[in-house]
């Protein structure tokens, strides 16, 4: 059998099936990791959330966008299953018109680079650690 990092219980990026604007099946079978989840919510080469959203729990980072909503507090209004949902494939939560990428699609739209093509901007593994670190965000 061919190496690879995805283990039997991932779930293919085509598999996903979120219902009522909810996932609530991990795409691992495993727990994220909340510290993992906040460095690749900051790496601008990952999730690069602080591209659009302000998130107080990571004010040592310069430069907070403002095109999405403030983060602080996610934790409260959304469950760990809407959260999922909302960094796996946006669109289906919030509709096709959102500027938001999903982060665990193929179909992320027509002007794709070849280096892009046919891969999803996380892993399953690493979308797991970003809704860990969320649901950590509580208002306070
Ligand atoms: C290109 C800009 C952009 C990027 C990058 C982005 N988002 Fe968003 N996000 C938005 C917008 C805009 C909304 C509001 C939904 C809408 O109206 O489309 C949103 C909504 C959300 C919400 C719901 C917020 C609330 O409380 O109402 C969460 C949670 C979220 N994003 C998490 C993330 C995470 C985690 C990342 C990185 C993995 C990320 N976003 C990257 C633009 C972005």
């Amino acid at each position: 059998m061919a190496a690879s990092a995805a283990t039997a219980e991932t779930i293919a990026p085509d598999s996903v099936a979120i219902e009522d604007m909810q996932l609530t099946q991990s795409l691992t079978g495993a727990a994220g990791d909340p510290v993992a989840g906040r460095e690749a919510f900051a790496d601008r080469k990952r999730g690069n959330c602080l591209a659009c959203h302000v998130n107080a729990d990571l004010d040592s980072e310069l430069f907070h966008g403002e095109v999405g909503p403030v983060l602080d507090g996610a934790g409260d209004r959304w469950s760990e299953a809407e959260l999922r949902a909302i960094v796996v494939n946006s669109k289906d939560v919030f509709g096709e018109q959102t500027i938001m990428p999903g982060f665990y699609t193929l179909n992320v739209g027509v002007n794709v680079d070849e280096e892009h093509a046919g891969k999803t901007i996380l892993s399953a593994q690493e979308v797991e650690d970003v809704v860990a670190y969320l649901t950590t965000l509580k208002e306070d």
